[in-house]
């Protein structure tokens, strides 16, 4: 893992870390921003039915309580003036009567979550969960391909087979293309100078990338002149990618290879530039064109 991708990733992850972070400053914001708790809350129907509909309700109440660790939910003792009773009543008089009700004051977290609060949280947790979404994706997109694929180190199969395939019975020259490393591998019988030292030749092997220096366009083999011959604006390279003729403005880039147990490894991850070759090293063109000119 480079050093970068290692950047890159520490980002994502402060990121990330940051996020979770903020959920949490605002998820305690919300709380101390709650309103007040009903005092009344936990109050039975009954009670409060009876509260309306009483006249001369009259409340005691308690001292204050002790100040204890712990809070602990209030109590008060509400005094509720009965109608006179007639039955316990004597004769020509009338009986008070008064109901004792305890209030029990609860705290917030026992009471429950109000609709505001669940609502904030609701589009707090949706924010930061599509936030999370796109850390995430973000961090997949950046994490490098460590096997397969263009970008790595791509196996092309055994050097064996490789070398079979590129030579034909009659002598002729026949590259094999490996669609995953987007790359020509063609025999090499010498290394030019200017590209001695880059690690671009194994086991007389090399591997061309198939894009032309030009525009881009990607460069066909042409069997009869034994090279590569660009259909756009008429490039053209000698077997092993040499630059011949035409508006390219240096050889074809080519990637480091190397064998490893003796699997023909081409590694993708950088590509190999070399200036025009002022001299051929291989023989070019040994027949007519594919394209003219
Ligand atoms: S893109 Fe190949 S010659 Fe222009």
């Amino acid at each position: 893992m480079t050093f970068t991708n290692m950047v890159l990733i520490g980002v994502a992850l402060f990121a990330i870390v940051g996020a979770i972070g903020a959920f949490t400053v605002a998820f305690r914001r919300s709380r101390a921003d709650a309103p007040a708790p009903d005092p009344t809350a936990g109050v039975s129907e009954e009670t409060r039915r009876s509260d309306r509909s009483m006249e001369g309700v009259r409340v005691e109440p308690l001292p204050e309580p002790e100040p204890v660790s712990e809070p602990q939910p209030a109590e008060v003792e509400v005094e509720v003036e009965a109608e006179p009773s007639q039955e316990l009543a004597p004769a020509g008089g009338s009986v008070q009567v008064i109901e004792r009700q305890r209030v029990i004051e609860v705290t917030p977290e026992e009471s429950g979550v109000t609709r505001r609060q669940f609502f904030n949280r609701a589009l707090s947790g949706t924010f930061f969960a599509f936030l999370g979404l796109v850390g995430i994706n973000s961090l997949a997109f950046m994490w490098p391909k460590l096997s397969g694929g263009f970008g790595t180190d791509v196996d092309a199969g055994t050097v064996a087979d490789i070398q079979n395939q590129t030579v034909a019975a009659d002598g002729s020259i026949v590259p094999v293309f490996v669609p995953e490393a987007r790359a020509y591998v063609v025999p090499s019988p010498v290394v030019p100078e200017s590209m001695e030292g880059d690690g671009v030749e194994a086991a007389g092997l090399m591997a061309l990338f198939q894009r032309c220096v030009h525009l881009g366009c990607r460069v066909p083999w042409c069997a009869t002149s034994q090279g590569f011959e660009c259909p756009c604006h008429g490039s053209k390279y000698s077997s092993i990618g040499e630059y011949f003729a035409g508006p390219a403005p240096r050889n074809l880039d080519r990637f480091v290879v190397e064998v490893q147990s003796d699997r023909f490894i081409i590694k993708t991850g950088t590509v190999i530039q070399t200036p025009r070759s002022q001299l051929l090293s291989v023989s070019y063109p040994r027949g007519p064109s594919c394209i003219g000119g």
